[in-house]
């Protein structure tokens, strides 16, 4: 089974930032350990700042692979283009959140991607990629 997680802009500063709201792990040490845990799953990974370059790899793995876990970050909540990127492809994707959008300011109860996604899990911390995970075994 082939999965990638995409992660949007910031999410590179995992561990350094605000980390009283999004915790104190790097990214890619929560990999590492994820790829161990789920030794079954080709797992992969991809980050991105910019919104045009979200966009270029959900198309590219968005008719092969089996599974997206995106976590589209600010763009989730402004961008119409990656919104209609998650329509157009055939692969089901999970939209994750880290931390509980619903309980902080208004403009991040929004989101362009949920109407697309097969699922949403937001607010269990990095947990929360772990049950998208899970959602596909
Ligand atoms: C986030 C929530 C977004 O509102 C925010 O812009 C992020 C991270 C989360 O995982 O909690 O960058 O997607």
């Amino acid at each position: 089974m082939k999965i990638i997680i995409i992660n949007g802009p910031n999410l590179n500063l995992l561990g350094k930032r605000e980390p009283e709201v999004y915790g104190n792990m790097t990214f890619d040490t929560f990999f590492d350990e994820l790829k161990k845990k789920y030794p079954s799953i080709t797992l992969s990974y991809f980050q991105s700042n910019i919104e045009g370059e979200l966009i270029d790899k959900i198309q590219e793995v968005g008719f092969s692979y089996d599974g997206i876990i995106l976590n589209a970050a600010a763009y989730t909540h402004t961008s119409v283009g990656i919104g209609d990127a998650v329509k157009a492809i055939a692969t089901p994707v999970i939209e994750v959140h880290i931390s509980n959008t619903f309980s902080r300011e208004t403009f991040r109860h929004q989101s362009f991607i949920s109407p697309n996604a097969k699922g949403i899990i937001i607010g269990f911390g990095l947990k929360s990629y772990e049950l998208a995970l899970q959602s596909f075994l």
